[in-house]
């Protein structure tokens, strides 16, 4: 099987990785990829943007499998345009990716599907805004409708804070905001494989969205994930499934718009049980670095089944007892305005440390190195026997790393390894 996958980040590079380690794959090949992903793979030049360029690279290149990364082109109708080549593809149709485009889509299917998530006020002006506010109070929690690369969301104890983003979101997008009730509790990414009909779940993440220690400062498209989790409560996969992923799974059916590929819940533990934050429709980055590195079972199976409507016969999938952890480098400045262009060193002995991966999202190749080339620039992630140890060798890694300024969280699953986290 040769498989193409589409995307430029380290959550592409971590694709490509699994792929290549699973023996049923003969090739992997990726577009655009990144100067990681191209010391691994063929990689070639795509305007991910474009659903029918996308279509015509997999057919030119005599793809049997598609595996789309980002939210982009499925948003833009990339998988629908891959299938009617009569190629297969892991990734939603363009309509049933409007589950990550629109929250306001997201919060409908969820109210038809009895799905738990945080309650929402859909408003159109900030006269709307303020009621909404002042309904829920403190802390206001308000969110632009439609893709912001996880930048779209203020959390914020501050009432001039959350119009002032409303107002931007408003003037920005001339679409809707929401205003949400807050939840509280940790959250956890959970992904589940499907082909429309059948899922199957990964083993459950949490990711660190805050540029800054102790979840202070703004959202960022994630700074560091892993997995497992030692807290989550012993029946949260089975109660996730019933209540959350299976329900939303036949809902779209029923609607004529199956989901296939990959059905992303960003879920909060509230003391008032369970809830829905978000849907993404594509694997979660960083989470997905963290992930895979603990799939033992061949991901291009995994992937060609969900593509293909075969996941019913897929054998149950098997972890690694080990633990992950992944810190993002970022540029300096990132996540407002990432400064470009620094070289990168040390990249072959963070590499070295035992147990320890280098995954490449914006990296550029220059003689004799790399430099950064975009806000998020490496991920890191270490295995070892439990988090305290996966822990220490992920920033074993990173402190190789030399790029001047470069923003890494140090916190990345300390609370977790510390046994600090609990749930209501
Ligand atoms: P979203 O783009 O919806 O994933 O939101 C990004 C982040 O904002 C989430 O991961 C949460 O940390 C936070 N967030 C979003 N909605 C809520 C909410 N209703 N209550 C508390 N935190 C939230
Ligand atoms: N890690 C969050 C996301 O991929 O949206």
């Amino acid at each position: 099987m040769r498989v193409l996958v589409v995307g430029s980040g380290a959550r592409e590079h971590a694709l490509v990785r699994g792929l290549l380690a699973d023996v049923g794959v003969d090739e992997v090949l990726a577009a655009p990829g990144n100067a990681g992903i191209a010391l691994e793979v063929p990689v070639f030049p795509l305007d991910v943007a474009d659903a029918d360029a996308v279509a015509a690279l997999a057919e030119d290149l005599a793809v049997d499998l598609v595996v789309i990364g980002p939210e982009l082109p499925l948003s833009v109708g990339a998988t629908d345009a891959v299938r009617s080549r009569g190629i297969a593809c892991f990734g939603p149709s363009k309509s049933a990716a409007v589950l990550e485009g629109s929250k306001a889509f997201a919060k409908q299917v969820m109210a038809a599907a009895g799905v738990p998530t945080a309650l929402a006020h859909v408003c159109g002006d900030l006269t709307e805004v303020g009621r909404a506010l002042d309904a829920f109070g403190a802390p206001y929690v308000v969110k632009a409708d439609g893709l912001a690369a996880g930048k779209g969301v203020v959390v914020t104890a501050d009432r001039a804070t959350a119009m002032a983003h409303a107002e931007a979101c408003l003037a920005h997008t001339g679409a809707e905001v929401l205003v949400e009730e807050f939840l509280d509790g940790p959250e956890i990414s959970l992904f589940a494989v499907t082909d429309g009909t059948d899922l199957v779940v990964l083993a459950p993440a949490q990711d660190f969205k805050r540029v800054g220690s102790e979840d202070t400062g703004p959202n960022t498209g994630g700074m560091g994930a892993y997995s497992p989790l030692p807290w989550a409560p012993a029946n949260l996969i089975e109660l996730a499934t019933e209540r959350v992923l299976e329900p939303v799974v036949r809902e779209m059916s029923h609607r004529g718009t199956p989901f296939t590929g990959l059905l992303y819940a960003g879920l909060a533990l509230t003391t008032r049980g369970l809830r829905v934050i978000e849907f993404n429709a594509r694997f979660g980055d960083p989470e997905t670095q963290a992930v895979l590195a603990r799939l033992e079972s061949p991901l291009g199976d995994l992937l060609l089944a969900a593509a293909t409507g075969r996941l019913s016969v897929l054998e149950p999938l098997r972890w690694s007892t080990s633990a992950a952890v992944t810190v993002v480098v970022a540029a300096p400045g990132y996540p407002g305005e990432p400064r470009l262009g620094g070289s990168i060193n040390g990249l072959p002995a963070a590499a070295a440390v035992p147990g320890v991966s280098v995954l490449h999202a914006g990296t550029a190749r220059v003689a004799g190195g790399f430099v950064s080339a975009g806000g998020r620039v490496l991920s890191i992630t270490g295995v070892g026997p439990d988090l305290a140890a996966a822990r220490d060798r992920a920033y074993a890694g990173v402190a190789e790393v030399d790029l001047a300024g470069a923003v890494v969280r140090p916190d990345i699953a300390q609370r977790a390894a510390a046994g600090l986290i609990s749930t209501p």
